[in-house]
């Protein structure tokens, strides 16, 4: 069963801080939910991420997961960050491995990582060194490892953000159908646009100084998603839109066939400042 989130009323400042990194931050997750948090950089996305996972606490307000406040980290939540991390000098079963070993649960413990690394496609790699291992590959015995210990919630801090198009792709879609299978509740950053439709049930995006939740965007459209759909590409224009990264949306039809840079968030723009009509109405939405 996925993990229930509630994040009541968040509020921090780092240390010797004046302004505030993040203000009332508010948002309830469901069980088994999947949510994109999406922003430009420095708004505080990786903050929230960490206090989602007990690895700093906030200054005003609390995370809450199933009813209990988040005060440390747990093994019920596994973090994944955009490298890998993984032990240069061990195999790739022993780095899968190693989340169950950290929580002293070695029975059946063989049996269950090579489950996962058929599941992944890295069956034939258990026995080789890591580093051998592309980007993509390194990244799929992470999500091995982070899956081995059955966790409630998956927290994903720009992920596949260093891998090319198409394993990104590849990546997006194996993370978003193990997680259903097990009801895993995930939430992930990042920048890129289609990232965000491709995976999340909602987008959550997020604004700047201080870092605020400004509108929220539902994705109802069925698994495995089809990036070419016309479902798909408003949604993903309608989020471009609040960005201001595309100035007439309607007479230019959204490029469907890459995610290069017209498919991120600008980092420079502010889309609290954006004073389009759709970024207005996106930000009453919220
Ligand atoms: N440990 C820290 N101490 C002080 N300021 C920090 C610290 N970590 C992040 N910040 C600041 O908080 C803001 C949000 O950072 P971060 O959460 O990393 O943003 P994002 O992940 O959206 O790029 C930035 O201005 C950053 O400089
Ligand atoms: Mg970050």
């Amino acid at each position: 069963m996925g993990a229930a989130i509630s994040i009541d009323y968040i509020t921090h400042h780092y240390p010797k801080q004046t302004d505030p990194t993040l203000q009332d931050i508010e948002l309830t997750v469901s069980p088994g939910e999947t949510i994109a948090l999406i922003g430009q950089s420095g708004c505080g996305k990786s903050t929230l991420l960490h206090m989602l996972a007990g690895l700093l606490i906030p200054s005003e307000g609390a995370v809450r997961i199933n009813g209990h406040q988040v005060i440390k980290p747990s093994p019920r939540w596994n973090m994944m960050f955009q490298k890998p991390s993984l032990y240069p000098w061990m195999t790739v079963r022993r780095n899968a491995s190693l989340g169950l070993i950290f929580q002293g649960r070695q029975e059946g413990m063989n049996k269950r990582v090579d489950a996962l690394l058929e599941t992944v496609g890295l069956a034939e790699k258990a026995e080789v060194n890591v580093q051998s291992l592309s980007g993509g590959q390194q990244q799929r015995v992470a999500l091995a490892r982070s899956l081995a210990t059955d966790p409630e919630l998956l927290l994903l801090d720009e992920p596949f953000s260093a891998l090319d198009a198409f394993t990104k792709t590849e990546l997006q879609d194996e993370v978003v159908r193990l997680s259903r299978d097990r009801g895993i509740t995930v939430v992930f950053v990042t920048h890129d646009i289609e990232e965000a439709v491709a995976m999340a049930d909602r987008v959550v995006v997020m604004g700047s100084n201080p870092g605020t939740l400004q509108h929220q965007l539902k994705v109802d459209l069925p698994h495995p998603r089809d990036r070419t759909s016309p479902g798909f590409t408003e949604l993903k224009a309608e989020l471009m839109e609040f960005f201001g990264a595309t100035r007439h949306p309607a007479s230019r039809p959204e490029p469907t066939d890459d995610t290069s840079s017209s498919a991120e968030a600008p980092e420079a723009d502010d889309p609290a400042a954006s004073g389009s009509a759709p970024a207005r109405r996106a930000i009453r939405a919220a």
